[in-house]
């Protein structure tokens, strides 16, 4: 029993969480980046009432199609047939053709017999992975250490036994797969481009390794949709695995540049998710104009090459400027480049130099997006950005490595001195 003067403190509670996280250094500041359709990667922002013009390089719009004239036309002009919202779930009045066709497109793209449309792909990986697992009651989930928080949620709500596999360790998944009776149903759950350390995963190993366990295999293919593969549909299309892989995960808000995520697979699992999953139908649907605007995209993504061609041209050309300046970086065959700090409270200050001084525009990533030890800040390019604004990243970057090298050489001399 709790007397009355040991009342709980709801607000002071809520705070001091909220301290600590600002002594740590993960405290989350937002800074408005207020996006250009027209000088994309270039944006404003104001700092003391002025306003300032910095070049963005953390944007997930790796091909820059938010802002393409042909998807912004073809979504205003859907929004103005359309009107903004759907106004219902996709039961009640909210599925339009272009819901449909959408869903159709995304099929075809990765060669599965159909696909279900979410919000976003959070909530897609977050209601399939909930849903198999309640449904499924003695699923076993095989999932890799270093999975998405969308996946791990998923997972989680779904309170099925679940097995944790190292970072891309074959071995360590077969160990585990062996470990559980064959008949036992088990779902490997994976990424293949691991958004913070640009890691890729062994995806056909995967899979035979699950068809021989006798497992289904769920793959998260948000960072690769748009970049990997002929028709852009990542690495499982890249890799020729597309007819191989049973689930695949993917999102509308990066490569494709709009808004929502889905999941593409057999009829019969598709069916399944629209039927019994609770974050699918309890909400609203997408809106239709947003849906025409990513089928756009998708087209515009399948028979042009170019724009994922220049990315890969502009990560290489980065990492070669790295090189040159010494500056180390996580090695990986995708296109996120990683430069390790290990430091949330050093990431921050870093990242703060390079907006005020230089115009450099790169968001440390900090616990719990990554683990504490692994803060860093990620490199990305996009379609859109030059070689002149790549150089003067490296640039920047450099100089302020050397000034904080100096600082801290500074102060470690003084406090020798001092005591
Ligand atoms: C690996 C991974 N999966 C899923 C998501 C969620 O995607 P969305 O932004 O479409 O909800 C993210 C998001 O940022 C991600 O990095």
């Amino acid at each position: 029993m709790f007397a009355a003067f040991m009342l709980f403190q709801y607000q002071s509670y809520l705070q001091q969480q909220l301290d600590s996280l600002k002594e740590n250094g993960q405290y989350r500041y937002f800074l408005n980046v207020n996006k250009s359709a027209r000088h994309f990667p270039v944006f404003y922002y104001e700092k003391n009432g002025e306003a300032k013009r910095a070049v963005n390089f953390c944007s997930n719009d790796y091909l820059g199609m938010s802002v393409e004239e042909e998807v912004i036309n073809k979504l205003s002009f859907v929004l103005h047939q359309s009107g903004t919202g759907s106004g219902g779930t996709r039961n009640i009045s909210g599925t339009t053709q272009y819901h449909q066709w959408l869903e159709h497109t995304i099929a075809q793209w990765h060669q599965q017999e159909a696909a279900l449309i979410f919000g976003g792909a959070y909530l897609a990986n977050l209601t399939a992975l909930q849903t198999l697992g309640r449904k499924i009651p003695d699923l076993v989930f095989v999932s890799d250490e270093r999975n998405h928080a969308s996946i791990i949620e998923g997972i989680r709500s779904a309170g099925n036994e679940k097995k944790i596999f190292q970072h891309n360790d074959t071995k360590h998944l077969e160990q585990i797969l062996s470990s559980l009776p064959l008949q036992q149903p088990k779902l490997v759950v994976f990424e293949s481009v691991y958004s913070m350390n640009g890691s890729v995963a062994p995806v056909k190993q995967i899979i035979r390794l699950a068809k021989r366990y006798n497992a289904l295999t769920y793959v998260d293919e948000v960072h690769a949709v748009g970049l990997y593969g002929a028709r852009g549909a990542g690495i499982c299309e890249q890799d020729n695995l597309l007819k191989q892989i049973d689930i695949i995960n993917g999102t509308l808000a990066k490569a494709v540049g709009v808004i929502g995520g889905y999941i593409a697979a057999s009829q019969t699992i598709i069916d399944f998710i629209r039927s019994f999953g609770s974050g699918f139908i309890f909400t609203t649907s997408l809106p239709p104009a947003v849906c025409a605007g990513a089928e756009k995209s998708i087209r515009m993504i399948q028979r042009d090459a170019s724009l994922r061609t220049s990315v890969f041209g502009l990560v290489d050309s980065l990492r070669r400027m790295l090189d040159e300046a010494s500056i180390s970086y996580t090695k990986n065959n995708s296109h996120i480049t990683p430069v390790l700090l290990k430091d949330a409270v050093k990431c921050k200050q870093i990242a703060d130099e390079l907006l005020e001084k230089y115009g450099v525009y790169v968001q440390p990533v900090n616990y719990p997006t990554v683990p504490v030890g692994e803060e860093c800040l990620r490199l990305i390019v996009t379609a859109k950005h030059t070689r002149e604004q790549i150089t003067h990243l490296v640039n920047s970057l450099k100089n302020v490595l050397i000034e904080e090298r100096t600082h801290y050489m500074q102060a470690e001399q003084a406090e020798f001195i001092t005591g």
